[in-house]
């Protein structure tokens, strides 16, 4: 596991709709690997790889925005009120820290509450940047913000923000560094604006027009206390998605990326989530419609600064990919 990489892809900012510098992080590694490399009008960055001519025209999609914040108020006393970029529950905001582009850095915190039990809405929270004023405050209305999480190694568990979907990128990039050669025509993309809409995935499959489309992207898991019932573990290998919120993943997807599994001998998983999609949904939707899966990395507490995946199913779906792109379909 190259954890300074993942440190690099986890850490570096990218809300949905600012993706320029994460963009600027992905690009000169995955440049030498391209036959032909673009960036579409709406950010997403696209890596060609051409294919030895008899199969199929596959797009692999990860994406590299993350939830966010944005400014939309600055108080007298310089406190920076904020709505959601992407789905952020204010539970998980409460004494986190955010970082807008500038490096400005505050402590999100709660207006005091008659009820504290009732579940705060975001309107009730604010960050503290340290202004004391209106006039002193770093912040402008409009400015986005990504949250605070360091990246942890504790044992095979790896811990950080924006797993989701860094992730996912971090796999593509392993993949296009160990892919030797492939009979597919492959367009790896970084795709961008997932978390507000897809937006990234489905301009850009419009583009490549593609025979296939797979996302790379994160699942939530079924081994917490309380969790909803889902057969999704950590740990226990890659999962191969049924269905989502948002799609059914067509059967010929599914059973390639099952079939690989079992060539190359890693464990999987079938993961049927109830809540949330990918940009899968959106890619098989394009055109006249385009057989779609997805090969999700299990993780916990989705959405909080604290994204928890395990390093060995990040492995396997590397070696499950690896496998996939290599075989005739
Ligand atoms: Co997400
Ligand atoms: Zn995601």
């Amino acid at each position: 596991m190259n954890l300074q990489l993942l440190e690099q892809l986890t850490q570096t900012f990218g809300p949905s709709g600012y993706e320029d510098e994460i963009r600027a992080v992905i690009r000169p590694i995955v440049e030498p690997f391209a036959d032909e490399i673009r960036v579409d009008p709406l950010g997403s960055l696209v890596v060609h790889r051409k294919g030895t001519g008899e199969g199929k025209k596959i797009a692999l999609a990860a994406h590299m925005d993350e939830i966010g914040l944005m400014a939309t108020y600055i108080e007298e006393k310089g406190y920076v009120r904020f709505t959601s970029i992407g789905g952020v529950r204010p539970v998980n905001c409460i004494g986190g820290r955010a970082r807008f582009a500038n490096g400005t850095t505050g402590v999100i915190h709660v207006e005091r509450r008659d009820d504290a039990t009732a579940m705060p809405e975001l309107r009730h929270l604010y960050i503290d940047v340290g202004a004391t004023s209106r006039a002193d405050c770093p912040v402008a209305v409009g400015d986005p913000g990504q949250f605070v999480g360091p990246l942890v190694r504790q044992g095979q568990r790896l811990i950080s923000k924006t797993m989701d979907d860094r992730i996912g990128c971090y796999v593509l990039i392993e993949v296009l560094r160990q892919l030797t050669d492939s009979p597919h025509d492959l367009y790896f993309v970084f795709s961008t604006q997932e978390e507000i809409g897809l937006a990234g995935a489905r301009t850009t499959a419009f583009r490549i027009d593609p025979d296939i489309a797979i996302s790379i992207d994160v699942t939530g898991t079924g081994d917490t206390p309380k969790a909803l019932p889902m057969a999704v573990e950590l740990g226990k290998g890659p999962a191969i998605k049924v269905k989502d919120s948002g799609m059914i993943a067509h059967p010929l997807v599914r059973d390639m990326l099952v079939a690989a599994a079992q060539k190359v001998g890693v464990p999987y998983q079938m993961e049927i989530l109830v809540g949330g999609s990918t940009d899968a949904a959106a890619m098989q939707l394009v055109r006249s419609g385009v057989p779609s899966g997805c090969l999700s990395i299990p993780c916990r507490f989705v959405h909080s600064p604290s994204e928890m995946v395990d390093e060995t199913d990040v492995e396997h779906a590397i070696a499950l990919l690896l496998t996939a792109l290599q075989t005739t379909l």
